[in-house]
Parts: structure tokens; sequence; C-alpha cells
């Protein structure tokens, strides 16, 4: 019997990759889709060289349903759908809101109705932590109230999840679960592949290894002055293996269980706080090489300290965070160094 095939939108980006990698070596067939516009085919050769494999590529935009109608056509029987393809930079969406309400919330809806048309049921949608807005408490639940999210990227967020929620509750046959990343660092121990940000980085992680191997004179640290142990903020970072086994496991969890709709979320990280010094600390002691950085004035719209509860996960999903930070910061070098 063939591989079940899982659509993997934005399978040639920093997540989607890893997930369909972790897909292969899960016994599945990933069928990526992508449009480049954050990555590069160097990726799917990455993929390529770690599978052993060729990878189906269907190169393209989200935001096209005919595109995606086709692409589901082609494929025949899919058995599920994982949804990374969506801009993701916290500032830009500031800038350019309207760039990102078209393409996350309308990719998300094509790709729903092109699912609906092929008979696909299974969707694992790529949510973030970013949902909870600034939290009353921590560490933060499935079951924490959301606020309002902090920037018009986290509305994108906060939207698909009740887009998904209401086409489950209308009966049509969807079962789907959003994961809530935390922070997403590191990179596959191959060094094959990694994050490639194109441009300035905005996550801690690509600006620290931009700035140990000399492409960046200096790291900024976003404020001293927080509400922390050591004053810097704090936040949760789960390494890109585990989050990618993650994916897998949701997978297995939907296509198990019975019912024909449902919805569900569920915080994907390690239970632990790292601040922002004990980040650059570890990297630094773990890698033996040195960082500059200066402290600099906070960054609008950051929160002093954000970490999930992890409970559910491991409940439902049978999942819990393998990697340590020091694992994940040394893997997080080795691909800047390869790059
Ligand atoms: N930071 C610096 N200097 C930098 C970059 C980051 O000090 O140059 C600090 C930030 O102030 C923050 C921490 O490093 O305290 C982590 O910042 P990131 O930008 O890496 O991550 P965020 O926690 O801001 O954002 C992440 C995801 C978003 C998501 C959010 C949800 O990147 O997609 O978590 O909480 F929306």
């Amino acid at each position: 019997m063939g591989r079940k095939k899982i659509v993997v939108t934005g399978g040639a980006g920093y997540i989607g990759s890893h997930v369909a990698i972790a897909l292969w070596q899960a016994g599945y067939e990933p069928i990526i889709i992508d449009n480049f516009s954050n990555s590069e085919h160097r990726i799917i050769d990455g993929i390529k060289s770690i599978t052993g494999q060729d990878v189906v590529l269907h190169e393209g935009d989200c935001a096209d349903q005919d595109f995606l109608i086709k692409v589901f056509e082609k494929e025949g029987v899919v058995v599920g759908a994982m949804h990374f393809a969506a801009f993701k930079a916290v500032g830009e969406s500031f800038d350019k809101p309207l760039e990102y309400y078209h393409n996350n919330i309308g990719s998300l809806i094509f790709l729903i109705k092109a699912m609906q048309e092929s008979q696909c049921r299974n969707l694992v949608f790529s949510s973030s932590a970013t949902v909870y807005g600034e939290p009353d408490e921590l560490p933060v639940t499935e079951l924490s109230p959301q606020k309002l999210a902090l920037s018009p990227y986290g509305n994108t967020k906060q939207i698909c999840e009740k887009i998904i929620e209401d086409a489950a509750k209308s009966g049509m046959p969807l079962k789907s679960i959003a994961l809530r990343y935390f922070n997403p660092i590191g990179a596959h121990p191959s060094a094959l592949i990694g994050e490639l940000p194109l441009g300035m980085p905005n996550n801690l992680v690509p600006v620290i290894t931009q700035t140990a191997a000399g492409i960046r004179e200096k790291l900024t640290v976003f404020g001293n002055d927080y509400d922390t142990p050591d004053k810097t903020c704090v936040r949760d970072y789960i390494d890109i293996m585990d989050l990618a086994e993650a994916h897998v496991d949701t997978l297995v969890y939907l296509e198990r269980i019975k019912e024909d709709n449902c919805f569900d979320a569920i915080n994907v990280g390690t239970g632990q706080g790292h601040s922002v010094a004990e980040v650059l600390e570890a990297f630094q002691r773990i890698n033996n090489v040195k960082v500059n950085f200066v402290i600099g004035k906070r960054r609008f719209g950051d929160i002093a300290k954000l970490y999930a509860n992890v409970k559910k996960a491991e409940l439902v999903l049978g999942w819990k965070a393998k990697y340590t930070i020091e694992e994940s910061l040394k893997n997080a070098w080795k691909w800047q160094l390869a790059l």
C-alpha cells in the first residue's frame, strides 16, 4: 500500500520543511505547496537529501482558490492537510494589515474549501501563543481567556482558529487541531535545513546566530527593566524537531478519533521559561562563540513573560518536548555555519 498523502502548505518554510521530513519518517507522503515568498529551493533540496527521496512540490499561492483545488484534484486521495503558509512577522503586520488579513485568512478559507471538495477531513493548523495576548496568569493553558491580540498578525491567528471552529460546528466533515506554538528555535541536526530569514530577522535566535557569524554587528536586547528575575523578557523556546513531532502526533490522533467534525487547540511548548539573557549566555557557552550585544529600549508589543502549560499535549497527543535549549542552540549555530 502506498503512503498516505498529506498536503503541507508552506512546506518549504521553516516549520513546514521540518514537518515534511517528520511526516516522511512516520510513513506519510508530504505533498508540499509553497510559493517561495519566504523560502528558497535549497530547502527542498535539503528535504530530499535528508529523506533520500524526491519531493512532491506544487509551486503556487494558497491565496489562489483554483490553484489549490487543482492540487487536490491532481493528488487524488489526500488524508490530511497541515497549513503553514502564512505571513508571520509581527512588526510587518502593523505596516501591512490588509496583506496579512488577505493572505492569512484567505488562504485558510480556500484550503478548507479545497479540502471539502476532495473529501480531505483532517486539518492541523499552525497557530501561535500570540492568540492569548497578554495573559493574566502563567503558565498559560488552552482555557486561559483570550485577550486582545497584540498585532494584526495575532488577530489573523485568532480569527483563523474561530473560522475553523465555526466550520466544524456547521457540521461539515472537518476534524481539526490548532497547535499554538510558543517560540520555535533550532534546526534539523543534519544542518541541511533550518530557518532562512530573508532580510533582517525578527526573532531572537536568528539575530543571535547572525551576530555571532559577523553578519550583524551586534544584538540589541530589547529592554532590561521587565518584571522578571534578570529583568529581560521570558519566553518558552521549543525545538523545531520537537515541534515537528507534535504535528505528526496530532495527525495520528485526528485520524484515530471517531467524530466527523471537531476543533481543538493545543499548546506546543516546553513549559519552561528562559530569559533573553539566559538564551544569550547559553548560546555563547554551548557554542564557545562570542555575541556582541547592547541593551536597548523595550520593543513595542513585547510582554514580560510567556510560557506554556503543556499538560494537554501530553494527555491528548502523548507528546512532550525532548530537546534541551542547549541542543537547540547548538543546532541553530550549526545551521548558521552551514549557511
Ligand atoms: N529579542 C531581543 N532582541 C532581538 C530580538 C528579540 O531582545 O533582536 C527579544 C524580544 O524582546 C523577546 C524575545 O527576544 O523578549 C523573543 O523575541 P522573538 O521576536 O524571537 O519572539 P516573540 O516572543 O516576540 O514572538 C514569538 C513569535 C511570534 C508569536 C509570538 C507569540 O515569533 O510569531 O511569539 O508570543 F506571535
